[in-house]
C-alpha cells in the first residue's frame, strides 16, 4: 500500500508541536453520535484487575533475577558543594560489596539529556547523586553507604526563586550567571495593549498568588532493572515512556537501538515524572553492561523526593481591569517559577489567562528561576493547575470589587473562540458545564445564612462555596500504531507501544478492538509496555494516550475485520456485503442465521493468522480541540482552628465520548483528589537558611487520606467530538485536577470573607489570612 507523509500539528502539555507522520490507507470515519455500539461506552472492569489486585502483576519493583545485584545511593546533604576526596574503601570491602561508584570511576557515565555526568563533581541540590554502592543484598548495599567518607566544600546557595533572580544572588551553577533558564528568558506573550486596557477600566484589582512545590508520591518510585546479555541490554522500567528509555539507555551505552529492550509490564503510576530513563535508570543499565550482572536500582522514597521531580512552585502577580458591568479589559501577569537546579523548560501557568476569558489585552511574563533545589519534572497538567487556581482567584477577587456573582463574571467574559491564534473551538461546552454544575451544587442558595452558618453565627464553623474552570488539550495525535492479529481459534491479540501507567489503557484499547472485531472481550488481549514486541506508540502523558494509541488500534481492528471477512465470504461461499460479526459469532444478515463462530472458520486455514495494522492520522488543522469543564466546592472552615474540610465537589468536564465509565470516573477521582491534597495540605518544606528539604517521606509530606475525601459527584457530557480523532474520545487524566485547587480556594475565601492569596491552605495560612485585616 503506498504511503503518505503528512504534517500536523500536536499539542502536548500545553506547547504545540509539528509533526511528521506516515499514513498508509485510511482510516475509518468516525463513531459519531448514532454510533451503534456494544463494548465501548459500557462500563467495564480493568481486564488485568485480577492480577493488580492478586499481587501477580509483575511492577519495575517486583522484578527479581538470578544473580542480580542491588543498588543504593549516597546523595548530597548539602544543596550546593563540591565533591572534593571520596574514600569508599571501607564500603568496598563490606559485606556483599561488589562495586562502588562515585565521579572518581563513571567518567564515561553521561545522561544524554543534559550531556552531565550522573557523578558530578559541583553537587546542585540536596539529593543529588554521590555514590552508588552495588551489593547482594539491598541491606547490604544500604549498610555499606555510612562506610563511605566524602568531603565536601560547601559553596553559596539560593533555594527562594525571587532571591534567585535578584541581582547579587548566589550562581545556582558556579559557571553561570543570572540563574536563568537560558538567554531566551523570561519570556513575554501580548496581546493588545494593557496599558489601555487598564487605563479603560472601570475597577481593577491586583493580587499575588503562591504555590508551593507538590511532590508526585506516586506508589511506585523511578528506577530499573537492567539485564546484559552480551548482545541485549534488556531493561525493566518504571517508565512512562519506553521509546524514551530505549533511544537514551541505547545512547548511553553507544548500542544500536535494535540491542536494548525495555520492558514496562505493569506500572504503579508516574504522573508526568517518569518519562525517559532518569538516572537510576541509565546507571542500572550502564551497570549491568560493565559488570555483565543485572543491576537493580529502585529509588528510596526520599531519594524520590530530593530527586525525581517536582510541581515546581510559582509566584504569580496578575493585574485585571474590568468595566463596572464585569467586561475584562486587561489581564496582566508575571510569574517567577523555581525550576530547580537543571530546569531546561517552563510550564503554561500562564494559558489560563492567555486563552480563558475574552480579554483584547493580555500580557503574560514567565520568569523562571533556576535554584538549588531539586529538577521539576511533568506533574498532571503542568503549569495550567497553578495558573488556573491564580486566575480563577484573581476572578473571585474582582468579583468582589464589582459586587457581582462570580459565576455571572465568567460568564460575561465567555470566550466563544481561540484567542491566541484566532481559530474557532471545535466544540466549547464550558457554559453548559457551568449551569449544570452550579445546579448540582446548589450556588443560588450559596449566601443563604443558614448555609453559611449551619450552626449559627456563634459557632466557629463557617461554609463557603466557590467554583473554578477547566481548560486543556486532549486530542492526542500521531504518530501511534497498532497491530492486530486474529488467530486461527478466532481470538485476538492487539500489539501496540504504549504503557498503562495505572490509568486501564489495557482495558479500553481492548474495548475498541473488540468492538470492531466483533468479538467478547475475553477474546482480545492487549500487549504493551514491551519495544521489543510493540509496534511505536507516544509517551504516556499529556492526556494523549487514548486519543492517540485507541485510533490505531480501531483501524488494525477494522483492517483485520475486513480480511477476517473476506476469508469467510470465500470459505462459506456467502457474499461479502451480508457477513457480519457479533460476540464472536458469524451472522448472514440477509438469512438472520448464526453461521458459526470466526473460530470455526479459520481453524479450517492451516494456521493462517489475520494481521493487520493501522495507525492514528493527522490532527484537524483548522479548529482547535480542547476539554473543557468546571468545578464546584463547597467547604467547610473552622475559623478557631484554621482548619478546614471539604464536604462537596461537583465536576463537570466534557472529554468527548467515553470509552468506560469506569475507568473516567477513576481518573475524575484521582485528578480531584490530588487536587485536592494541592488545595489543602501538600507542600514540600525547604529550611531557607539550611537549603534542604525537611519533609520528603509520607509522613510529614501530607496526601489526602480517606478521611479527608470529601464527596465526589461527576456529571458527563460523554458526546463524540467528531473531529478528533475517529473514537471522538478526548483524554481525561489530566482535566479533573485543573480546577479542582481554584475551585477550593475560592470556597474558602468565600467560607472566611477573606481573599486566599496562596496554597496549600492549611490551618496556619488560613489563620494568617484571617488576622490580615
Ligand atoms: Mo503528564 S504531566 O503529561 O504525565
Amino acid at each position: 500500500m503506498p504511503i503518505r507523509i503528512v504534517t500536523t500539528h500536536l499539542e502536548f502539555e500545553g506547547e504545540v508541536y509539528e509533526q511528521r507522520v506516515v499514513m498508509e490507507g485510511e482510516e475509518p470515519a468516525v463513531w459519531g453520535a448514532d454510533a451503534e455500539l456494544n463494548v465501548v461506552g459500557k462500563p467495564t472492569p480493568r481486564v488485568d484487575g485480577r492480577e493488580r489486585v492478586s499481587g501477580s502483576a509483575q511492577y519495575t519493583y517486583d522484578v527479581q533475577l538470578p544473580g542480580m545485584l542491588v543498588a543504593a545511593g549516597l546523595r548530597s546533604p548539602l544543596p550546593h558543594a563540591r565533591v572534593i576526596r571520596v574514600d569508599a574503601s571501607r564500603a568496598e570491602t563490606a559485606p556483599g560489596v561488589r562495586a562502588v561508584y562515585t565521579r572518581f570511576n563513571t567518567s564515561d557515565l553521561l545522561n544524554p539529556n543534559n550531556q552531565r555526568p550522573i557523578f558530578a563533581e559541583e553537587l546542585l541540590f540536596q539529593g543529588q547523586e554521590v555514590a552508588i554502592v552495588l551489593a547482594e543484598t539491598r541491606e547490604q548495599a544500604v549498610d555499606a553507604l555510612r562506610l563511605i567518607e566524602v568531603q565536601y566544600e560547601s559553596l553559596p546557595f539560593v533555594v527562594d526563586p525571587e532571591a534567585a533572580i535578584a541581582p547579587g544572588a548566589p550562581r545556582v551553577q558556579s559557571d553561570k550567571d543570572g540563574n536563568s533558564i537560558s538567554e531566551e528568558w523570561p519570556k513575554t506573550y501580548e496581546r493588545g495593549d494593557v496599558a489601555h486596557g487598564l487605563a479603560e477600566a472601570d475597577v481593577t484589582v491586583e493580587s499575588r498568588f503562591t504555590t508551593e512545590a507538590n511532590l508526585h508520591n506516586s506508589m511506585e518510585t523511578h528506577g530499573a532493572t537492567a539485564s546484559w546479555d552480551g548482545h541485549t541490554l534488556t531493561i525493566w522500567s518504571s517508565t512512562q515512556d519506553i521509546y524514551g528509555v530505549r533511544k537514551q539507555v541505547a545512547t548511553t551505552l553507544n548500542l544500536q537501538q535494535n540491542q536494548v529492550h525495555v520492558i514496562k509490564r505493569y506500572m504503579g503510576g508516574g504522573f508526568g515524572s517518569k518519562f525517559g530513563a532518569h538516572n537510576a535508570g541509565l546507571f542500572a543499565a550502564w551497570a549491568a553492561y560493565k559488570l555483565g550482572r543485572p543491576v537493580k536500582y529502585m529509588l528510596s522514597r526520599e531519594e524520590e523526593n530530593l530527586a525525581a521531580g517536582n510541581r515546581p512552585p510559582s509566584v504569580q502577580t496578575y493585574t485585571l481591569g474590568a468595566k463596572s458591568d464585569g467586561t475584562l479589559t486587561a489581564i496582566e501577569l508575571r510569574t517567577v517559577g523555581n525550576v530547580g537546579a537543571l530546569g531546561a523548560w517552563f510550564s503554561s501557568v500562564a494559558l489560563p489567562a492567555k486563552e480563558l476569558y475574552l480579554c483584547p489585552n493580555v500580557r503574560t511574563v514567565d520568569v523562571p528561576a533556576r535554584t538549588n533545589l531539586g529538577t521539576q519534572a511533568s506533574f498532571r497538567a503542568p503549569g495550567v493547575v497553578e495558573g488556573m487556581a491564580g486566575l480563577e482567584v484573581a476572578l473571585d477577587d474582582l468579583a468582589r470589587a464589582l459586587r457581582m456573582d462570580p459565576l455571572e463574571l465568567r460568564r460575561k467574559n465567555f470566550a466563544p473562540r481561540y484567542q491566541i491564534i484566532d481559530k474557532p473551538y471545535a466544540t466549547k461546552t464550558l457554559l453548559e458545564a457551568y449551569d449544570r454544575a452550579a445546579e448540582r451544587i446548589g450556588w443560588a442558595t450559596r449566601d443563604a445564612e443558614e448555609r453559611r452558618y449551619p450552626h449559627g453565627r456563634a459557632s466557629s464553623l463557617r461554609r463557603g462555596v466557590g467554583m473554578a474552570s477547566q481548560l486543556w488539550g486532549g486530542d492526542g495525535g500521531p504518530p501511534a500504531q497498532a497491530i492486530a492479529k486474529l488467530l486461527p481459534d478466532g481470538s485476538a491479540v492487539i500489539l501496540t507501544g504504549t504503557q498503562d501507567i495505572g490509568t486501564g489503557t489495557r482495558t479500553v484499547l481492548a474495548q475498541i478492538a473488540a468492538e470492531e472485531l466483533g468479538l467478547p472481550l475475553r477474546a482480545v488481549r492487549v500487549e504493551l509496555g514491551e519495544t521489543e514486541f510493540g509496534v511505536f506508540s507516544p509517551p504516556s502523558g499529556g492526556s494523549m494516550t487514548l486519543a492517540s494509541v485507541g485510533p490505531a488500534v480501531r483501524m488494525a481492528a477494522v483492517g483485520a475485520r475486513r480480511e477476517m471477512l473476506e476469508i469467510i465470504s470465500h470459505l462459506a461461499e456467502a457474499p461479502l456485503d451480508a457477513l457480519e460479526v457479533r460476540e464472536g459469532a458469524v451472522i448472514n444478515r440477509e438469512t438472520g442465521k448464526e453461521m458459526g463462530s470466526i473460530g470455526s472458520f479459520l481453524s479450517q486455514l492451516d494456521g493462517h493468522e489475520v494481521t493487520a495494522r493501522g495507525m492514528r492520522g493527522p490532527n484537524a488543522e483548522e479548529v482547535v480541540v480542547r476539554t473543557f469543564g468546571a468545578q464546584f466546592a463547597e467547604v467547610e472552615v473552622d475559623i478557631a482552628t484554621g482548619e478546614t474540610r471539604a464536604l462537596r465537589i461537583i465536576a463537570a468536564h466534557d472529554c468527548g465520548r467515553i470509552v468506560n465509565p469506569l475507568t473516567f470516573t477513576s481518573q475524575m477521582e484521582g485528578g480531584i483528589i490530588q487536587g485536592l491534597g494541592m488545595a489543602l495540605f501538600e507542600q514540600r518544606i525547604v529550611d531557607q537558611r539550611l537549603g534542604v528539604t525537611v519533609n520528603p517521606n509520607l509522613g510529614d509530606y501530607k496526601v489526602p487520606t480517606i478521611r479527608d475525601i470529601p464527596e465526589i459527584e461527576i456529571i458527563t457530557f460523554d458526546r463524540p467530538n467528531e473531529v478528533a480523532n475517529t473514537l471522538g474520545s478526548l483524554g481525561a487524566g489530566e482535566p479533573p485536577i485543573i480546577p479542582t485547587p481554584g475551585a477550593i480556594a475560592n470556597a474558602v475565601a468565600h467560607a472566611i470573607g477573606r481573599p486566599v492569596t496562596g496554597l496549600p491552605l492549611t490551618p496556619d495560612r488560613v489563620l494568617a489570612l484571617l488576622s490580615d485585616r
